[in-house]
């Protein structure tokens, strides 16, 4: 059985990625993520806000240094030290690639367009395989549109694929107007991949203690079919694109759903955290029986099998979204 599939110009074991989370933290977890099984790796983002503090606390410390001590230098290795901040995160891209023999992806959310473009060169430096930019930003401004907000993903994405080389991914929620057209010009941009869907944070209110309450909550399989509808939209209309599933996989059915829709790998955060990342070895081991029950060779051939060949995709979507109303209605009026 062929498990191997294609993803961001780079050759995957098996299509099920471990996806941003603690679970990729630190080397030791990759390498248990690796033995399971992984066809690939995304560490967790580093984050802008990480970068301006360590850069922040370098200065304070070079500044007091200088004022009380002229060997104000040796502060230096201890404000490196200080956290796992982007010192500690490229030395991380460095250490997990000797370490593991799938591809390790970084993830960058950024918040400026120096701050995206300095440390997507830095983490190309460090031996990244590839880099996920994780686009997390909600419009909530009530002066932005639409548009403004697609083109400043769009205008964030060029000014780093101008100074990177290797593969590069963006990781976006779908809360978009027109999210296919926004595909398109990431695609044309020369974007390597796109990663559907980021879970946008939603916070809920704790009525007992009249509180918000702001954990994460894991996902559950029932959010895979935004991402189902979008990837069969968009398989094999992006010429360059290859495309991750990004959201809900508890088992190998949605393994194989995101695959069938046109998925290339399927990213997985929620199951590994609730079940361990023993659990890749499951996934895999279901992937496979549900091929061999089906006679499919290899992954390649269940890869897009039910995309949306229609030449209106709007069109299409029309006729689902009647066909579906008026199919419930004759449901509801006959029991
Ligand atoms: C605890 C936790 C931490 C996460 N950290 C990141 C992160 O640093 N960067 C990122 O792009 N996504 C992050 N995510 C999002 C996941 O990578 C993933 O996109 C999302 O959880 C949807 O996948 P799932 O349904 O398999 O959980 C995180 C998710 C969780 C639950």
């Amino acid at each position: 059985m062929d498990l191997g599939t294609s993803y961001l110009r780079l050759t995957l074991r098996n299509p099920i990625v471990a996806s941003a989370s603690p679970l990729s933290g630190d080397v030791g977890a990759i390498r248990q993520l690796e033995d399971a099984g992984a066809g690939a790796v995304v560490l967790p983002s580093l984050f802008e806000e990480q970068i301006r503090e360590e850069e922040r606390l370098i200065e304070m410390l070079t500044n007091v240094g200088a004022d009380s001590n002229p060997e104000a230098g040796s502060y230096f290795p201890d404000a490196m030290k200080y956290n796992a901040g982007p010192l500690g995160y490229l030395e991380l891209v460095a250490r997990a690639r000797e370490a593991v023999d799938i591809p390790v992806i970084a993830s960058l959310n950024g918040t400026t367009e120096a701050g995206w473009i300095d440390y997507a060169q830095l983490i190309e430096q460090a031996g990244a395989s590839a880099l996920e930019l994780n686009i997390y930003r909600i419009a909530s401004g009530p002066t932005v549109t639409g548009g403004e907000a697609e083109a400043e993903c769009v205008a964030l994405f060029k000014a780093v694929r101008a100074r990177v080389a290797l593969p590069v991914a963006v990781k976006l929620h779908p809360y978009f107007s027109a999210f296919g057209a926004l595909a398109r010009q990431l695609d044309q941009a020369g974007a390597d991949g796109l990663v559907l869907f980021n879970r946008l944070y939603q916070p809920d209110i704790d009525l007992s203690r009249l509180r918000w309450n702001n954990d994460i909550a894991l996902s559950s399989a029932a959010e895979i079919r935004l991402g189902l509808l979008w990837l069969s939209l968009l398989a094999g209309r992006l010429p360059r694109a290859s495309l991750a599933a990004g959201t809900g996989v508890e088992t190998a059915d949605e393994v194989i759903k995101y695959l069938i829709a046109g998925a290339d790998a399927v990213m997985t955060a929620s199951a590994l955290l609730r079940h361990g990342p023993e659990y890749l070895q499951t996934l895999i081991a279901d992937l496979q029986t549900w091929l061999t029950m089906h006679d499919f060779a290899s992954v390649t051939a269940i890869k897009g099998l039910l995309r949306s060949s229609h030449p209106d995709a709007e069109a299409q979507e029309r006729g689902d979204y009647i066909g579906s109303l008026l199919g419930y209605r004759g449901h509801y009026v006959q029991r």
